[in-house]
């Protein structure tokens, strides 16, 4: 098989043009995904300490607190910037795609994919990330895959005042037709719709798929509202607070699934869960 190459529109965003490190804590939107993620994650988690592989990991944001809470983690990436900042998250750290691991099979009780789908445009290259997430998970292990929602350029764009700009509208088109991002803002990706990501992950074997929205429909206010004022929103504030209460309550409706920027969705690999 042949050793897959990350696209270097990928590598040069995340080495030179964008702080990944600094995403997560930049933007009230930012903090949402964080808090929002980190309790979805805890929900389904095994208990401490469970061997995690955090594939796409980047800087380390979620291996950071999976370390405190006392797990066992390991990170690959593939931009050496990212895995260089990991390593000060306490998690062991390699260079590596997801589409070709370096792990034995069934060493992990848990395998995170929070970034690599969604920077993959080609169905077969997502399909070779969940085989390999199976193949390295033990039996009855979780694997935990994220997606960039169909219509989160649009609510993004739209929420900052920006989608009649700079032939945005033009490109948002393009990009709610294929789910594929071309690169001028962010970077080459693919939107999935909730229902394909979901069908993807099941496709691949993964049993009792269960997909979640992320930020939930308060998202979009708390741009409008940092674009508007240019302050970010506090995390104590009522705007915050509140968006964090629709994001719950919106769990329960999949028709909200398109108000989050990201989807979630956790599942099994089949069979008996062995002891870690
Ligand atoms: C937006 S960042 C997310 C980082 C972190 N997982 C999080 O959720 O905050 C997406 C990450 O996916 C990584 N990535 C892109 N293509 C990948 C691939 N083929 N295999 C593994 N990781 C990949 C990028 O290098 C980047 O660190």
């Amino acid at each position: 098989m042949t050793t897959p190459q990350v696209a270097d529109e990928v590598l040069a965003y995340y080495s030179t043009r964008f702080d990944e490190h600094a995403r997560l804590a930049s933007s009230a939107a930012g903090v949402l995904e964080l808090v929002r993620t980190q309790e979805l994650l805890r929900r389904y988690l095994p208990t401490a300490p469970a061997r995690v592989l955090d594939v796409g990991g980047g800087p380390g944001a979620h291996a950071r607190w999976l370390v405190e809470d006392g797990y066992r983690v390991h990170l690959v990436d593939p931009v050496e910037r990212h895995v260089r900042e990991a390593a000060g998250a306490g998690c062991t750290v390699e260079v590596g795609d997801a589409r070709s691991l370096s792990a034995a099979d069934a060493s992990y009780d848990v395998v995170l994919l929070l970034g690599p789908l969604y920077h993959l445009p080609e169905l077969p290259d997502r399909a070779r990330v969940l085989a390999e997430a199976l193949r390295v998970v033990r039996p009855g292990g979780l694997v935990v895959a994220s997606g960039i929602q169909r219509f989160a350029a649009l609510f993004d764009h739209a929420a900052h005042g920006r989608l009649h700009l700079d032939g945005r509208e033009e490109r948002s088109g393009r990009v709610l037709a294929s789910g594929v991002n071309e690169g001028r803002e962010f970077t080459f990706a693919y939107f999935h719709r909730a229902e394909e990501l979901a069908a993807e992950v099941r496709g691949a074997g993964i049993d009792g798929a269960r997909l979640y929205g992320v930020e939930g429909p308060g998202d979009s206010m708390l741009k409008a509202a940092e674009a508007a004022t240019g302050l970010q929103v506090p995390q104590e504030s009522d705007l915050f607070v509140s968006a964090l209460a629709a994001a719950r309550l919106a769990e329960s409706h999949p028709e909200l699934l398109v108000a989050s920027s990201h989807l979630l969705v956790f599942g099994h690999r089949p069979g008996q869960a062995a002891l870690s």
